[in-house]
């Protein structure tokens, strides 16, 4: 007899970017990032036949995995998170099909795994009918983090989760972004995908060879999220762009840009980009450019004929 009523849930998550500071929040220095909505993960729950167990679902991947009561926690991280998921809940025999499909390219900056663990999380809470409150989610969300991509900051799972435009320090409460004036960016893929665990170890080899160096740039990029979040506050937008690029300068010196993302760089600017970055990971994945206001179809035409695979427009809304 199965322990818990199932009823059909569905839920999703955001993908999101980084604005300034990634791989510098590893070490304790602010970043900002802010949700991108418009891409999304989500996962759909619906009751199985007594017995069958918990049936996971990755369609994008072709994936069926099976979890029975009693396994050892799995290897897959999404089977890994519906198992912590359902520790947590106090609800281990359940019989339900649960179905994940994602539109965040993985391995591209953009926190899909992230955002996969928060929609399955959801749906799988709401099909029990049990309230997963977003910080309980967010503490969740980065234990699956944990296990499977190394020391994150813990960025990804809080921006992913309360999908809002957060100023983030690591081991901190993280507080919500004051924006003066909305704002759009541009997010495009250079279409080369890379392992974030692969950079930030890249980073902390650079840190242990070369610690004075290292750590002065990352210093920098600190510096550079501090001065950022006035701005974004009063709504002096122009005034980000000449830190994007500075930020984005102190990243190559970290080893963590790529010819097709310094590329991409110099064609937002050459398209009339007030400023633009690398954003994520990096070594591949996705760059952010800041448009001024009706600038933003000349820059993307720039950024697809430098070769850009995707260039999506996102709006940060103005908050209090
Ligand atoms: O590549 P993404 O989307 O996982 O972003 C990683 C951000 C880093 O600062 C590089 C790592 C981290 O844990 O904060």
């Amino acid at each position: 007899m199965p322990l818990v009523a199932i009823k059909p849930a569905q839920a999703s998550a955001p993908a999101k970017i980084i604005l300034f500071g990634e791989h510098a929040v590893v070490y304790g220095q602010p970043a900002l990032a802010a949700p991108l909505s418009s891409l999304r993960a989500t996962a759909t729950a619906v009751p199985a036949p007594e017995g069958a167990g918990l049936t996971l679902e990755v369609s994008d991947l072709g994936e069926r995995l099976i979890l029975r009561p009693g396994e050892l926690p799995p290897s897959h991280p999404l089977a890994r998170a519906a198992a912590l998921c359902l520790d947590t809940l106090g609800a281990n025999e359940v019989d339900l099909t649960l179905t994940v499909r994602s539109q965040i390219p993985i391995a591209s900056g953009l926190g899909s795994g992230a955002a996969l663990t928060a929609a399955l999380m959801r749906a799988l809470s709401g099909a029990l009918g049990v309230s997963l409150p977003d910080d309980q989610l967010n503490g969740l969300v980065y234990e699956i983090e944990r296990d499977f991509h190394g020391t994150p900051s813990g960025i990804d799972n809080t921006v992913v989760v309360f999908e809002r435009a957060i100023y983030f320090v690591r081991d901190e409460r993280p507080a919500l972004l004051t924006v003066g004036q909305p704002f759009s960016l541009l997010v495009a893929d250079t279409g080369v995908r890379s392992s974030t665990k692969a950079a930030v170890t890249g980073v902390r080899e650079l840190v242990e060879a070369n610690p004075g160096e290292a750590l002065a740039w990352i210093a920098a990029i600190g510096a550079i999220s501090a001065q950022a979040r006035p701005f974004i506050a009063s709504g002096a937008v122009a005034a980000l762009g000449p830190l994007m690029l500075e930020n984005h300068r102190l990243l190559q010196l970290l080893s963590v840009s790529s010819p097709e993302l310094d590329h991409l760089v110099l064609a937002a600017m050459a398209g009339g980009a007030l400023g633009a970055k690398l954003s994520g990971g990096g070594r591949g994945g996705n760059m952010i450019a800041l448009c001024a206001s009706g600038s933003e179809a000349q820059v993307a035409e720039s950024l697809r004929a430098a070769g850009a695979q995707h260039v999506l427009t996102t709006r940060i809304e103005a908050h209090e």
